[in-house]
C-alpha cells in the first residue's frame, strides 16, 4: 500500500497505557504508571522539543480504568501532552485471565527463569489470544497506509502476525523488555503455544531486544520451533526477511541528571540527608516482583552488618518497593517474605538510636525518587533476572561529582552496558556483602572514574538515541524488503536476458542441478536429468560460444554418469571436484578424509532415529538426507542434528550447510563461489549467468555479483539480482535463448 498522505504516524501499542485514571469525588486525575517500559517510552512521547520525523505519535494500550471514567476524563482534559491515547475496554474476567494469567503467571516467570512458577492454563492462553485480537480489531480501525506500527512486549507476542494478515505491508516493529530464555527454557511451553508465539512474533519487519545473548536464544528458538535459518541475523519468511537485532534500552539522561539542580528535588533531598546524616545510605528501589531479588538482598546485607560490625549504626537500606501485580499470589507471598527478612533484621540490629532497613511499600513521586537516586552513596540493584533494569542507570544519571558506588547483578540486561558497576551473583550472599563493604570503603578517584565512564555510555545512547536506532532500521528493513521483491523477472526482463545472451561474444553459464534444472524427488538417485534436460544442455552448449558449467553438490561418480557425453564443465561437491569440458576430474585434497569419521558416528545416530532418513557419503562431504521422514519428526530431528554438529565442528575446518531436507558437512574453504570465480577467470566472458535454488548457490550470486546476471529459483530471500518463480520456470526461461 502507498503512503497517500503527507503525515507520517507512529503507533505505539503496549499493554501498560503511560498512566493510570484515578477518580476522587467525581475529579478524575492521571497517575504515571509504573515500570521500565513506560518510564522510557514516555520520556521519548511526551517530547516536543527535538526534531521529529513524526507529525502524529498514538499509543495503543488496555484501559485499567472504567470507560465512564475515560469519558469524563477527556471531557476535562487539558493539554495531556501532544501525543494521543487511545484505550482499549476489555471485558474484566477476560482481561484477569490474559493479564494476571497467562502474560504474568505463565509467560513471565517462564522468560524469567522461575520454570516452577509457571502455571500452565489452557483458558488463559485462549484468553490471552482472545485480547491480542481485540488489540488488533482496534488497531485496525486506527492504523492507515504509511503509519509505523511499533508494539511492545510479551503481552502481544502474536499481534505482528495478526495485524501482518490484514495488512500486509504494514511496517511493524517489535520490541521485548524481557530477557528471552534459551531454548531449554522456552520449549516447555505447549508445542501449539510455541508455535503461535514465535509465529506472531515473525509477522514484526524487526524485533529488537536488550541484549545480544537475548537475540542468540530467540533465532535458536525460530530454528528449532519453525525451522527458519538466519543470515546475519535476518530470517527469511517467503518474500520478506524478517530482522532480529539488539538495542538496549537507553534512559531519559538529561531528565535525572538535570533533577540534581531541580528546587522540588533539592527540598526532598535536603529533609532526608537531615534525617540520615553522618550515616551512609544503600538504596534500592524495585517493583514488587519475585524477580528482583529482594529477599536475596536482604539476607546479603545481613550478612554484611554480621561480617562488619565496624559498619553497624554507620549505615542504612532505604528499600522501597513499589506494588504491582498484587492479586497474583507469589506477588502477595513474595511482599509478606519481604517484610519478614526487614522485621528480622531490624528486629535483630536496631538500637534505639538506628534502624538498618528504612522499608517503604509504595509509589514514589518523581522528586521522591531522584532525590533517593541523590543522596544514597550506594546503589544496591540485584534482580535474578531482568530484562534490562533501568533503575540501576537511572542511579548512575543522577549521580553529582560522579561519585557513588552501583553494585549490580550480573544477571540483569544492564549488565552487559555496566561493566565498571561492582557485579554480584545475586545468589551469593557472601558476595553481596563484600560488596557492599567494598562499595562504603572505595576511594572516591575510584568512584569517580566508574562512574564517569558509565554516564558517559549513558549520554551516547539515551532513549533517544534507541528510539531513532530501531525505528532507522525498520525503515530500512522495509527499504530492503522493497528491493527482494522488485526481483522477480518479468517477461520483458526474461527477453532482454535473452536477447543480451544471443548478442554476446562469449557467454558463460553456472547453472545448478537439483531444484534448478529437476525438481526434488524421494531419493537423490531417482532425480536423473530427462531427455529435455539434456537436450536443453546440448542446445545451450552447441554454440562455441557459449561455455555451459553444471555446478552441483552431487558428487562426481553421478555427474560423470549423467552428462560424460555433453560438452559442459561439471563442478561435484560444491566445489570440490572440477571437470573442464574434455579434461578429467581434479579432485581437492583427496585424502583429507580423517574427519568423516568423527562426523559420522553422529549422523547414524540421527539415521537410526529418524525413520526414512540414510546418509550419503560424497568425497568430500558427508549428507543426511531426511525428505521422506515424517514431516514434523524429520524437521524436529534436523534442527537437533544441526545443534550437535555446530558444537562437534566448533574449531575445526568443517562447515555445515542446512539445504533442501539435506544436511551436509564438509571442508570449508570450497564452495560453489570459489568454484565459479576460479572458472570464470580461466575464461573471458561479456555474459555471465548464474542460477540456482538453493542455499550454497547465495556463495556464487555473491561472489560474482558485479560479474554476472544472478537469479534466484524460487521465493525467499537471496543475494542473486532476480528470481524466477519455481523450477518449472527455468526450463522455458533457457529455451528463450535459443529461439
Ligand atoms: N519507577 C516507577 N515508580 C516508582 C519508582 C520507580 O515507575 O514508584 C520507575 C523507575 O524510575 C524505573 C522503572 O520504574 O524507570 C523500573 O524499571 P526497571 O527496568 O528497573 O524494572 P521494571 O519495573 O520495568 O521491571
Ligand atoms: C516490566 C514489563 C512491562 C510492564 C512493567 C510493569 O517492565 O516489561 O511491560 O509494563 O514491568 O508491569 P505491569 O504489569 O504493572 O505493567
Amino acid at each position: 500500500m502507498e503512503d497517500t498522505s503527507s503525515e507520517r504516524r507512529l503507533v505505539l501499542v503496549s499493554n501498560r497505557l503511560p498512566y493510570q485514571l484515578q477518580e476522587k469525588k467525581d475529579k478524575v486525575t492521571i497517575k504515571q504508571s509504573d515500570g521500565g517500559l513506560v518510564t522510557a517510552l514516555k520520556s521519548y512521547f511526551e517530547d516536543e522539543t527535538r526534531e521529529n520525523v513524526f507529525s502524529h505519535k498514538i499509543w495503543v494500550g488496555s484501559a485499567d480504568f472504567p470507560e465512564t471514567r475515560w469519558q469524563k476524563f477527556t471531557k476535562q482534559k487539558t493539554g495531556q501532552g501532544y501525543f494521543h491515547v487511545e484505550p482499549i475496554f476489555i471485558e474484566p474476567r477476560t482481561y484477569n485471565k490474559y493479564y494476571n494469567g497467562f502474560c504474568n503467571a505463565t509467560l513471565w516467570p517462564l522468560f524469567h527463569y522461575f520454570t516452577s512458577y509457571v502455571i500452565y492454563d489452557e483458558e488463559a492462553f485462549a484468553k490471552y489470544e482472545e485480547v491480542n485480537k481485540l488489540f488488533a480489531e482496534k488497531l485496525l480501525t486506527i492504523l492507515r497506509p504509511g503509519d509505523v506500527l511499533w508494539i511492545h512486549d510479551y503481552h502481544l507476542f502474536l499481534l505482528p502476525e495478526l495485524i501482518r494478515e490484514k495488512m500486509p505491508d504494514a511496517t511493524i516493529g517489535f520490541f521485548l523488555h524481557i530477557p528471552f530464555p534459551s531454548y531449554e527454557i522456552f520449549r516447555l511451553l505447549h508445542r501449539e503455544w510455541k508455535h503461535k508465539l514465535v509465529r506472531g512474533m515473525l509477522g514484526a519487519d524487526l524485533i529488537g531486544f536488550h541484549t545480544h545473548e537475548y537475540v542468540q536464544h530467540f533465532l535458536k528458538t525460530v530454528r528449532m520451533v519453525l525451522g527458519h535459518d538466519h543470515q546475519f541475523r535476518g530470517i527469511a519468511l517467503g518474500n520478506r526477511t524478517v530482522k532480529v537485532d539488539l538495542f538496549p534500552l537507553g534512559i531519559d539522561y538529561d531528565l535525572f541528571h538535570k533533577a540534581i539542580q531541580k528546587p522540588s528535588t533539592i527540598k526532598v533531598r535536603e529533609e532526608i540527608q537531615r534525617n540520615f546524616a553522618d550515616r551512609k545510605i544503600i538504596f534500592s528501589v524495585d517493583r514488587l516482583d519475585y524477580t528482583k531479588g529482594v529477599t536475596h538482598r536482604l539476607r546479603g546485607f545481613e550478612k554484611f552488618l554480621d561480617k562488619y560490625p565496624e559498619w553497624r549504626e554507620k549505615v542504612v537500606f532505604i528499600l522501597v518497593v513499589v506494588p504491582s501485580r498484587v492479586i497474583i499470589s507469589k506477588y502477595n507471598e513474595r511482599r509478606k517474605l519481604i517484610e519478614e527478612h526487614v522485621g528480622r533484621i531490624n528486629g535483630k540490629h536496631s538500637t534505639l538510636q538506628w534502624q538498618p532497613v528504612i522499608y517503604r511499600y509504595s509509589h514514589l513521586q518523581f522528586d521522591e525518587l531522584c532525590a533517593l537516586y541523590q543522596v544514597a552513596d550506594v546503589g544496591l540493584i540485584t534482580p535474578l533476572r531482568d530484562g534490562m533494569n533501568l533503575v540501576a542507570k537511572e542511579y548512575i544519571a543522577s549521580r553529582s561529582g560522579q561519585k557513588g558506588v552501583l553494585i549490580l547483578s550480573e544477571l540483569a540486561g544492564a549488565a552487559s552496558e555496566l561493566g565498571e558497576a561492582l557485579l554480584v551473583n545475586p545468589m551469593d550472599e557472601v558476595e553481596m556483602a563484600d560488596a557492599i563493604y567494598q562499595a562504603l570503603t572505595m576511594s572516591l578517584p575510584d568512584q569517580r572514574h566508574k562512574i564517569a565512564m558509565m554516564q558517559k555510555r549513558l549520554i551516547d545512547y539515551d532513549v533517544r538515541d534507541w528510539v531513532n536506532d530501531f525505528l532507522q532500521q525498520l525503515a530500512d528493513v522495509k527499504t530492503e524488503q522493497r528491493m527482494q521483491e522488485s526481483k522477480f523477472i518479468t517477461p520483458a526482463v526474461a527477453s532482454e536476458i535473452a536477447a543480451e545472451f544471443r548478442k554476446a561474444k562469449r557467454r558463460c553459464l553456472f547453472i545448478d542441478y537439483d531444484g534448478t534444472l529437476v525438481p526434488f524427488a524421494r531419493h537423490p538417485r531417482e532425480a536423473a536429468p530427462g531427455k529435455e534436460v539434456i537436450q536443453l544442455l546440448r542446445d545451450l552448449s552447441a554454440d562455441e560460444r557459449s561455455i555451459v558449467t553444471i555446478i552441483s553438490g552431487r558428487d562426481s561418480t553421478v555427474l560423470e554418469e549423467w552428462f560424460h557425453d555433453l560438452p559442459v564443465n561439471l563442478v561435484a561437491e560444491h566445489g570440490a571436484s572440477i571437470k573442464k569440458n574434455g579434461n578429467p576430474w581434479i579432485h581437492e585434497n583427496p585424502d583429507d578424509q580423517g574427519w568423516k569419521q568423527v562426523i559420522r558416528p553422529t549422523l547414524e545416530l540421527f539415521a537410526q532415529r529418524s525413520p526414512g532418513s540414510f546418509i550419503e557419503e560424497k568425497n568430500h562431504t558427508l549428507a543426511w538426507h531426511y525428505r521422506n521422514v515424517e514431516r514434523d519428526l524429520g524437521f524436529i530431528r534436523s534442527r537437533e542434528l544441526l545443534d550437535s554438529l555446530f558444537h562437534l565442528i566448533r574449531n575445526a575446518s568443517l562447515q555445515v550447510i542446512d539445504g533442501n531436507k539435506v544436511i551436509e558437512v564438509r571442508v570449508a574453504g570450497v564452495d560453489k563461489g570459489v568454484a565459479a570465480t576460479k572458472l570464470l577467470s580461466e575464461s573471458c566472458s561479456d555474459f555471465t549467468l548464474v542460477i540456482g535454488d538453493d542455499k550454497t548457490d547465495e556463495d556464487m550470486f555473491r561472489a560474482l555479483s558485479d560479474k554476472a546476471i544472478t537469479i534466484k529459483v524460487g521465493h525467499g530471500h537471496t543475494q542473486a539480482r532476480y528470481s524466477i518463480p519455481g523450477q518449472a520456470d527455468v526450463i522455458p526461461f533457457f529455451k528463450e535463448f535459443l529461439r
